[in-house]
């Protein structure tokens, strides 16, 4: 059996199934290059304190180097004692500048805190990679609403016709979402980006180590002001899990109305043949697999997060083993997302917006509302417009008409006498929509102006 890091006190050899059952290796060794910068800074505080020689540095830096290249050439050989990320390149680092002054390189470290600033930096590199994923699909999304700005579709509420709106405004209220999401991981990032080397195990560092020099030679912003706290803490974890959680949460509404605007009966939308699937059976089916995996994955990352909450509640402060199960939940989850980003990115920016189906989708009685406010402007209070307006959609049903537009004057001086010929301007749903011009509204100068701030705050 070759021999534990830890081998000094055992005369046993552990099971195999326990040795299985242990080893993180299989997916931490991910975070190769994490483990390796955190060790050459590591070894940089342990020069300045003396506890190795600059030609020690050197030599170790050498090694350092040389693993990195074996990992990424692929060239990195496993071997069977190697337990997670940090065991495999210190006994690596040992077989290549000798295990004499590879065995100083742990000095006044324990894997806790290595594991931890490991992480940290890790997740750091990939939520950045996500955060230019995402400002990508919103500036998608941005551009697509500012050709299209002049499509007019039903806007929905409890899936009911409501009031008619501009397509664009749909799109900018994703983009919108999408660019607090982006602000939302701004603050992630800059929370957890403080580093914890230097903590040692538990109590702190034995040699009094510079931990400001390390964490600012590693770009972290400060140290954990708390050894205990600094290898405990996996806050930054679920945190990065409800922030994809929360996210996921949108994608997924987001793909849920997509589908239904890209079924038959509403056909507002037309997805292209690249995030498309057919049918084994029926020749004639195209379907929205892209946005049916996006919404179903959405469920997965909720059971990250809460699967690994689940762990971390009721162990008992600092390092536990149960923490190791941080990392399958977290790379899963942050593989799902940075995937769904480009997926819910390439839907968008090639579906088809069939502006012409949209259109005739819009009906009279979504201008009940603008009935309404027309007598407001007759100085009727609200309430009693309201009334009326429904009266007068009430009045088109029993005369079996198409729409309200279809009374006559008569018909809607029978109602209130307060109707003059003017009424019909109302019917107008490109004049409903410009209406609505104050802040935030379908009118195209509020959109337009939606846009132009998400674009500002992105660039
Ligand atoms: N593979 C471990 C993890 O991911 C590293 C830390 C191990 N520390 C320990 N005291 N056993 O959590």
């Amino acid at each position: 059996q070759p021999q534990k890091l830890w081998g000094g006190r055992f005369t046993g050899a552990t099971d195999p199934l326990m040795d299985l059952y242990n080893a993180s290796l299989p997916y931490d060794k991910k975070m190769y290059a994490a483990d390796l910068e955190g060790t050459r800074v590591y070894t940089m505080g342990l020069e300045k304190l003396g506890l190795l020689t600059s030609t020690e540095l050197t030599e170790i830096h050498r090694g350092l180097t040389q693993i990195n290249d074996e990992w990424i050439s692929g060239k990195f050989e496993e071997k069977p004692g190697d337990e997670d990320i940090h065991t495999a390149n210190e006994r690596r680092l040992g077989e290549i500048i000798g295990r004499h002054i590879a065995g100083k390189v742990h000095t006044g470290r324990s894997r806790n805190d290595q594991v931890a600033v490991d992480m940290r930096l890790f997740v750091r590199g990939e939520l950045t990679k996500v955060s230019n994923h995402l400002r990508t699909l919103i500036q998608t999304l941005i551009k697509r609403a500012e050709k299209e700005i002049d499509y007019l579709m039903p806007g929905y509420t409890h899936l009911q016709r409501a009031q008619p709106i501009r397509w664009s405004h749909w799109l900018s209220m994703y983009a919108t979402y999408f660019t607090e999401d982006y602000k939302r991981l701004q603050q992630v990032i800059d929370r957890l980006n403080v580093c914890p080397l230097g903590a040692g195990a538990i109590a702190g560092h034995p040699y009094g180590i510079d931990r400001e020099f390390i964490a600012k030679e590693l770009g972290f912003k400060g140290v954990i002001g708390n050894s205990m706290a600094a290898v405990s803490d996996r806050d930054f974890v679920m945190e990065t899990l409800f922030w994809i959680s929360l996210f996921m949460n949108h994608i997924s509404r987001f793909s849920e109305d997509l589908i239904i605007y890209s079924s038959g009966e509403f056909h507002f939308v037309s997805l292209a043949d690249a995030y498309s699937t057919g049918s084994s059976l029926m020749p004639q089916k195209k379907n929205p697999d892209s946005l049916e995996l996006l919404r179903g994955k959405s469920g997965r990352a909720f059971g990250s997060l809460a699967g690994f909450m689940m762990s971390m509640k009721g162990i008992p402060s600092t390092y536990d083993k149960d923490m190791q199960e941080d990392k399958e939940p977290l790379f899963d989850a942050m593989t799902t997302v940075e995937h769904s980003i480009l997926i819910a990115t390439g839907v968008i920016s090639t579906l088809k917006a069939n502006n012409r189906d949209m259109e005739a989708a819009l009906s009279m009685d979504m201008l009940a509302t603008d009935l309404a406010d027309y007598l407001v402007l007759k100085g009727v209070p609200f309430r009693e417009t309201h009334y009326i307006s429904g009266e007068c959609v009430r009045a088109a049903e029993e005369s079996h008409l198409s729409g309200i537009d279809q009374l006559s004057l008569d018909q809607f001086q029978k109602i209130d006498k307060r109707f003059g010929p003017d009424v019909f301007q109302t019917f107008d749903f490109e004049r409903s929509v410009e209406k609505r011009d104050a802040t935030g509204g379908t009118a195209k100068i509020a959109v337009l102006k939606q846009l132009h701030q998400l674009q500002q705050y992105l660039s």
